[in-house]
């Protein structure tokens, strides 16, 4: 038999998303600006049931885990007319719940095996705002290369959109695998912690500034103005954690060494910038000349670290997948 799967790719962001206007319908105080990647991808398929179920890579999930799964799809039921109950079957190609954004493919994948089930063909700009609902970065994971979240005010005005889908930078993402373990405060909790800052009205002031220059970094294809800005943007980030009321911190002891290679490195020439979301894992960002002397210099650092190198990847995408 012949199934029609989704696949969709994660996204890093390069100016992130970290604070929200409203809880309920995810929308963000913030505008966002991300890199969508090739090397991870979820591809989800659904069918009617007579419960809801989920199975990711094959093994069944526990309600909790399935909770934000099963709260989309009542949502896109009630949003579309719909009273069915559905298994759901994903595969991840991502370590979940590990800094790599691991929801932001799942619920854009997941929004797509709706469309795909029921025939909707809605456009990509409504999928990215139902994605939207199940994890805010899922928003931008329905689009290639780099795409904008705009904050928008209401569930109609927030949406990705792309802003080049094929971009032809030399930029190439190095993940990190310090540690896969799934994070001890997720990033929905993290991000309402850090509206305690008291550096936080300074970082939405920033906002503005800071995509306006990313978009001409993107489009004069300046790699070092674009590696400065993303890792000042995830220090800052990780600096409202640090400040928030209480404070609290993603950093293991191994992201903060790699933080200070990074930048020594630099000093010698190697040019090479971070970014971190919410988890220990650093992305490093850099040109195809470099990958193989910091791939090199991590392995003689860290004992079995995992490095994937990812460039850019395509949008929300359909698959023929035979199965028996
Ligand atoms: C640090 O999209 O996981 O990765 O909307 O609460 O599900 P929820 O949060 P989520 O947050 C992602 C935060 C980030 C930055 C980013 O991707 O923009």
């Amino acid at each position: 038999m012949i199934k029609k799967i989704a696949r969709a790719h994660t996204n890093i962001a390069l100016i992130k998303y970290w604070g929200k206007a409203d809880a309920k319908q995810r929308l963000p105080l913030m505008s966002s600006l991300s890199m969508t990647l090739d090397a991870f991808y979820t591809d989800t398929y659904l069918e009617a049931a007579t419960e809801n179920t989920f199975y990711l890579n094959g093994i069944k999930q526990a309600n909790r885990a399935s909770e934000r799964v099963f709260a989309l799809l009542a949502l896109l039921n009630e949003r579309y007319g719909k009273s069915t109950h559905y298994q759901v079957r994903s595969y991840n190609t991502v370590p979940t719940a590990a800094g790599l954004a691991s929801s932001s493919s799942a619920f854009a994948a997941l929004v797509g095996a709706f469309d795909h089930y029921y025939q909707l063909e809605l456009s990509p700009r409504t999928l990215s705002r139902l994605a939207r609902m199940g994890s805010g970065s899922a928003t931008r994971s329905i689009f290639g290369g780099f795409a904008i979240w705009q904050k928008g005010h209401d569930d109609a005005s927030s949406y990705a959109y792309p802003l080049d889908e094929q971009p032809e930078l030399d930029l190439h993402l190095l993940a990190i695998e310090l540690n896969t373990a799934p994070k001890a405060i997720s990033s929905t909790a993290g991000m309402a912690l850090a509206q305690s800052s008291p550096l936080f009205a300074g970082w939405l002031t920033r906002n503005e500034l800071e995509l306006t220059e990313m978009t001409q970094a993107i489009a004069s294809k300046d790699f070092t103005q674009l590696g400065q800005l993303a890792e000042l943007n995830a220090n800052e980030m990780h600096a409202m954690n640090l400040t928030a009321q209480p404070g609290f911190t993603y950093f293991e002891p191994a992201t903060i060494t790699l933080m200070q290679l990074v930048r020594q490195w630099r000093i010698e020439g190697i040019e090479v910038y971070y970014t971190l979301d919410a988890g220990p894992n650093i992305k490093l960002l850099c040109q195809l000349k470099n990958v193989k002397i910091i791939t090199e210099r991590l392995a003689s650092v860290f004992d079995n670290v995992k490095i994937i190198n990812t460039s850019f990847g395509p949008g929300l995408s359909y698959r023929n997948v035979s199965c028996r």
